[in-house]
């Protein structure tokens, strides 16, 4: 690393199950890469409830106002009962109202190729706002399960203008408004009508405009992947697609997100903790480290991110080093070598 560049303070969080491992491994990388980050190195999830009895220190979140940058591996949550997701509760701390997936294809000979598509996903409302409750009824607590959902005008308008001007800046032909206004016509009526306003008022022309129901944009993905460009759509939906995509480019191992709103961006591996294979060394680390690279986008080092890019490319495609999890034998720690080799040579 040059000795005159400034760092730029982020915050770390290795997270739970192989969080540990892919994270080692990443910041081997940076390393190699020169990447100007200084690390405050925090926990969350079971990682926080093991040190200080809390999934989301006060340590993490007082990290994170001070740097408004992170890096984050998986974060455990118990299913049903139990705490809270972190994650969840990390985006609406930090208000990080757009979840930007980008799906594209990294190793050709796939059942898809050459996919290139990016999923923004409202982040922090809809049915994901845990207004949940069960109504007991003749002695059985659990009787009726219900839940609110809530999408409004201002949140719409936030996700719809980061994706118009996404499409925009990064040269995108169309946006894709998913939505299920035909039978939530409030709930989701809301997205498409303020989508409908915003691009008629703002974004005429700037784009190809599409609308598309969810349960279409499900199947259409599948048959014709390549018909999409940008998709824009509510929480639950986009939770939805976004692995959906995944699963077209080669699963959530290779699938980087970023969590971004006004006061913070938190960059993630989408996949979880895997704890059916944590410990053994094996985890694939690409999705942290595609992560890692929109982050470096993200403080204007494209520059950077794009060489790890290349280099991600180089290692799976010339070298041919690939972890269990794409048919090789590597462990998480050769394919981090490998890398580094690129990086350097
Ligand atoms: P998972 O994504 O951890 O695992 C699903 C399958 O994919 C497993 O077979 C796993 O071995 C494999 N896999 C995942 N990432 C991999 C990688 N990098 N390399 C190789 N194989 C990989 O999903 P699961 O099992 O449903 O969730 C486990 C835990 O993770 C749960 O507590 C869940 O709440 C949490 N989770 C956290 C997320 C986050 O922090 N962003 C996202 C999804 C789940």
């Amino acid at each position: 690393m040059s000795t005159t560049q400034t760092l730029i303070p982020a915050t770390l969080i290795p997270g739970d199950g192989i969080g540990t491992e892919i994270t080692a491994a990443t910041i081997e990388v940076l390393d190699a890469l020169g990447a100007p980050f200084q690390w405050e190195t925090c926990v969350a999830g079971l990682a926080g409830v093991t040190a200080f009895g809390d999934p989301l220190p006060q340590a993490t979140i007082d990290s994170i106002e001070r740097t408004r940058l992170a890096l984050k591996g998986p974060l455990e949550t118990p299913s049903g009962g139990g705490y809270r997701s972190s994650n969840v509760r990390l985006r609406e701390k930090f208000k990080l109202y757009a979840n930007l997936r980008p799906g594209k294809s990294l190793i050709p000979g796939g059942r898809f190729e050459n996919i290139d598509l990016v999923l923004c996903r409202e982040n922090i409302e809809g049915l994901y706002m845990g207004y949940e409750h069960y109504v007991p009824i003749d002695g059985d607590p659990h009787a009726v399960g219900m839940a609110t959902g809530i999408n409004t005008r201002q949140g719409c308008r936030n996700i719809l203008k980061f994706a118009f001007d996404y499409a925009i800046a990064n040269g995108r032909k169309k946006v894709t408004v998913v939505h299920k206004a035909n039978i939530m016509k409030a709930l989701t009526g809301i997205f498409l009508e303020t989508a409908q306003q915003m691009y008629k008022d703002q974004y005429q022309g700037k784009f190809e405009f599409e609308e598309v129901i969810i349960d279409a944009c499900a199947m259409k993905l599948v048959m014709n992947p390549w018909q999409f460009d940008v998709l824009v759509t509510t929480n639950l939906f986009g939770d939805i697609l976004s692995d959906e995509i995944a699963g077209l480019v080669g699963g959530l191992g290779m699938t980087p997100g970023a969590n971004i709103g006004e006061q913070a961006a938190i960059f993630e591996a989408v996949h979880g903790s895997a704890p059916d294979i944590a410990g053994k060394g094996i985890a694939n680390p690409t999705a942290l480290m595609m992560a890692a690279a929109m982050m470096l986008d993200h403080v204007k080092r494209k520059d950077l991110g794009d060489r790890l890019r290349q280099a991600i490319d180089d290692v799976l495609n010339k070298d041919k080093v690939r972890t269990g999890d794409l048919g090789g034998t590597a462990t998480t720690d050769q394919y981090a070598k490998a890398l580094v080799a690129r990086i350097k040579g």
